[in-house]
């Protein structure tokens, strides 16, 4: 290869790797007969997947082809370290891939997403899954094909894991899942440090999107057929904040950063021709009263708000480094509702933080009790080496944090059901997703608030947004008829 003709900006860069990649998989499949196929797995969180998004869009790009099966020549494993299960499923995993590769000329097996920041992995896979071919992290995903012509070129394990974002590549191909509906990153990292979380540490520092880039992203997508989107970052409340790098500190704000998230939904808002406009995650400290007046002020803005609370003891709380009170935590509740009494609120809990009483866990069944939530994603504690909650005196006891979970989900379901069933008789307007996956002559899609909805119609219907009588609540989803 003539190095001097590598572009050395971006993304003309990674275009000039797409090519180089598609002559070799072109002249490969020739030698195989077939299309050469790719498989991605997707671990973790909606970053996650939308970062598969890009990989796949790639992976298209230069001549593989899509496959459910992970028996494919190129197979990649998006992986997620939140939780210690999380890491145990990706090593049973790489057992079965290793199996498949050992009967399989030529497949390549490709490690990326948030485990592989973590050094004790990366050293882990060196020694241990040498059939591994190309590694790589979170801030370097857009280089995909310039590892994989890497390996191509060379035959040997190609590992890149870098510690810090240089700057992330957007103008690449991506791959929706939908074609009516996308995430888009607003913001890549986050600055929380929840003592328990090991996101900051595999994600980065916090840093905002430009709003003109974002806004011409999702016009690009309308132009494509997308009606909702989903803007996405760990903590959506803060975007616009500019941080320095080096020190976490706050750093003068030029104007076209000093559009803060409200400002930035209300821009979205704006675009024609998209109908619904959603994100995750809020942190509940930076939800401001103005963020609230612009959800209830714009209809384009699904009513659906997920506020992850983890626990409700204050003192938990503290310990978490989350920064409010449960008082705190109630009292922003009664003000959502009181300007959107129907909005659909949904949470994450954790069980089994260290110190956890039981007192403390009464709390967190107090809060489940008076906020009544539409959904609540529960957790136990999982210790995540070198955050400061590992090393935290007072590790519950398996026994205690099992008992507490169980208790803890069976009043989950029952406010839940008794949460969603106040949409009974109602007509609501559903964005219709998909066929059923049990019942061909039914199909499925999601109302503003979030809720699941099957009812009878065809294929023809999907991608539009119609209305529907939500007839029978079953619990957490609804049966309906489409009114027109
Ligand atoms: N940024 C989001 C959360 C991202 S992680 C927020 O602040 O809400 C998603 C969820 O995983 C968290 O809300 C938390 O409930 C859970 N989680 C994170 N670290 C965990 C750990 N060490 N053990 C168990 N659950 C954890
Ligand atoms: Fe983790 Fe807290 Fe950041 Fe969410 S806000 S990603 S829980 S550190
Ligand atoms: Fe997991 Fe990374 Fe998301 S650790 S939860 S995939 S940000």
């Amino acid at each position: 290869m003539d190095e001097k003709k590598i572009p050395s900006m971006e993304p003309d860069r990674q275009y000039y790797f797409m090519n180089c990649c598609k002559e070799l998989i072109l002249q490969r499949s020739r030698e195989a007969g077939r299309t050469l196929t790719y498989n991605v797995q997707t671990f973790g969180c909606q970053m996650n997947a939308h970062d598969s998004e890009k990989l796949k869009g790639i992976l298209d790009e230069i001549g593989y082809e899509e496959t459910e099966s992970e028996n494919a020549d190129f197979v990649i494993c998006n992986t997620c370290t939140v939780r210690e299960n999380a890491n145990q499923k990706l090593y049973g995993h790489l057992g079965h891939i290793k199996n498949i590769k050992s009967k399989r000329k030529n497949m390549i097996v490709c490690l990326c997403g948030c485990m592989m920041q973590e050094p004790h992995v990366i050293k882990t896979i060196k020694e241990k899954y040498r059939y591994v071919d190309i590694v790589f992290g979170t801030h370097n995903i857009y280089k995909l094909a310039e590892l994989i012509y890497r390996y191509l070129s060379s035959g040997n394990m190609v590992v890149e894991v870098l510690e810090k974002s240089d700057n992330a590549v957007e103008a690449l191909p991506q791959k929706r899942k939908y074609r009516f509906k996308s995430g888009v990153n607003i913001m890549y990292g986050c600055n929380n440090f929840c003592t328990y979380c090991i996101v900051p540490y595999v994600r980065g520092r916090e840093k905002s999107r430009e709003p003109q880039e974002i806004l011409d992203e999702i016009r690009c997508k309308i132009a494509s057929g997308v009606k909702e989107v989903m803007l996405l970052g760990q903590n959506v409340n803060s975007y616009g904040k500019k941080f320095d790098y080096s020190d976490g500190k706050i750093a003068e704000l030029t104007e076209n950063q000093n559009v803060r998230f409200p400002e930035l939904l209300n821009q979205v808002c704006k675009i024609d021709g998209l109908e619904r406009v959603r994100f995750m995650t809020s942190h509940p400290k930076d939800l401001s009263d103005e963020l609230i007046s612009t959800m209830a002020n714009n209809p384009k803005i699904c009513k659906h708000l997920h506020l992850p609370v983890q626990s409700g003891s204050t003192d938990i709380l503290q310990k978490m480094n989350r920064r409010y009170t449960k008082e705190q935590y109630l009292a922003l509740v009664d003000k959502i509702r009181e300007a959107m009494p129907d909005i659909s609120l949904t949470t994450d809990i954790m069980v089994g933080f260290p110190g956890e009483t039981e007192e403390d866990f009464m709390h967190t069944m107090d809060i489940v009790e008076r906020v009544g939530y539409d959904q609540v994603f529960t957790f136990i504690y999982s210790k995540r080496t070198n955050t400061p909650a590992a090393g935290m005196d007072n590790q519950v006891p398996e026994e205690i944090v099992k008992d507490r979970f169980s208790r803890l989900l069976e009043l989950v379901n029952k406010k839940s059901n008794e949460r969603i069933s106040r949409f009974s008789g109602m007509v609501k307007d559903v964005l219709v997703e998909e066929i059923n996956h049990q019942d061909q002559a039914y199909i499925t899609g999601r109302t503003e608030e979030n809720v699941t909805v099957h009812f009878p119609g065809d294929a023809n219907l999907i991608g539009q947004i119609v209305p529907v009588r939500l007839d029978s609540c079953m619990g957490f989803y609804y049966l309906g008829e489409m009114m027109r």
